[in-house]
C-alpha cells in the first residue's frame, strides 16, 4: 500500500522537490528545537540528492544545526567502497559546513556486531534521551521490496523494542546493522526515494499489496506516526 506518492517525469526533478521539502523541514525543526535530526539511506539512490544538497542547497541549508545519522551501515571499514558512511562522506560532508560533532555513523570497528548494534543504541539515546524521533527519514527500496537492511523475511522484521539491530542479510555485504521498525515508525517524516525501470515492479507490488502488518515487502510494513511520502520517477512509478 501506497498512501502517498509524488511522481516526476525525471530524477533531477524528483531530487529538487526531495531538496526543497527537506529544507522546508530542517528550518521548522531548526526554528522549534534548534536542531533538526536526518537519517540517511544507504545505497546509491542518494548520491544525486547529496550532491545537490552540497551544491545548490550548501549555503542555504543550516548546516550546523542539522544532525546525521544512518539507517544501516554495512559491516566494513568506513573507507571501504562498499560503506554507506564512505559515499555521504565523498558526495556531502566533505563539502558542506557540517560540525565533525553533529555526524552520527554506525560504527564497524568493533569485534561483535551486537556490541556495534548497542553502541549505536546508546548513541540514539545519548542524542534524543528517549526512543529516537527523527525529522527526517530516508529510505531507499531494493528490489525485492528490503529497506534500510531490513530484508523479506529476516526475523529482525518483527523487532518489537530494540532501536538497532546487527543483521546477516542476502546481499553483498551480508553482515550488516539496521534502524528497527520501532525507531523509523517514529519518524515525523519519512521519505522513499525511488528510482528507475527496475524499481517498477516492485513499486507496483507493493501498490497492489492490501497486506500492511504481514507484507512480505519490508517497504510496505512502514506504518509512521507521521508523514509518509513515496518520491518516485516515472519509469518506477505504477
Ligand atoms: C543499503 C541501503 C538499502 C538501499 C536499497 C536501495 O545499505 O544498501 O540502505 O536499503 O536503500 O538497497 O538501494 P539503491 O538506491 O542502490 O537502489
Amino acid at each position: 500500500m501506497i498512501r502517498e506518492a509524488r511522481v516526476f517525469a525525471d530524477s533531477d526533478l524528483l531530487t529538487h522537490a526531495v531538496a526543497d521539502e527537506s529544507l522546508r523541514i530542517a528550518l521548522d525543526a531548526v526554528s522549534v528545537a534548534g536542531r533538526c535530526s536526518i537519517c540517511l539511506s544507504g545505497g546509491t539512490t542518494p548520491k544525486s540528492l547529496n550532491e545537490l544538497w552540497a551544491h545548490e542547497y550548501a549555503t542555504r541549508f543550516p548546516w550546523k544545526q542539522i544532525h546525521l545519522f544512518w539507517g544501516d551501515e554495512r559491516y566494513v571499514p568506513p573507507d571501504d567502497e562498499r560503506s554507506n558512511f564512505r559515499m555521504a562522506r565523498e558526495t556531502l560532508l566533505s563539502r558542506v559546513a557540517i560540525p565533525a560533532a553533529n555526524i552520527h555513523p554506525m560504527r564497524t570497528d568493533f569485534q561483535h556486531l551486537a556490541d556495534a548494534a548497542a553502541a549505536y543504541e546508546s548513541a540514539l539515546l545519548d542524542f534524543f534521551g528517549e526512543r529516537p524521533q527523527f525529522d527526517l527519514l530516508f529510505l531507499g527500496v531494493g528490489g525485492e521490496g528490503h529497506i534500510a537492511s531490513l530484508f523479506p523475511g529476516s526475523p529482525a522484521l518483527n523487532e518489537p523494542l530494540r532501536w538497532v539491530l546487527a543483521v546477516e542479510v542476502p546481499a553483498e555485504p551480508p553482515r550488516r546493522l539496521t534502524l528497527t521498525y520501532p525507531v523509523i515508525n517514529s519518524a515525523r517524516n519519512v521519505f522513499f526515494l525511488v528510482e528507475g525501470a527496475k524499481k517498477r515492479e516492485i513499486v507496483s507490488a507493493i501498490r497492489r499489496d492490501p497486506e500492511l502488518e504481514n507484507s512480505p515487502f519490508p517497504a510496505a510494513r512502514v506504518r509512521s506516526t507521521g508523514r509518509v511520502i513515496w518520491f518516485l520517477d516515472q519509469a518506477a512509478a505504477f
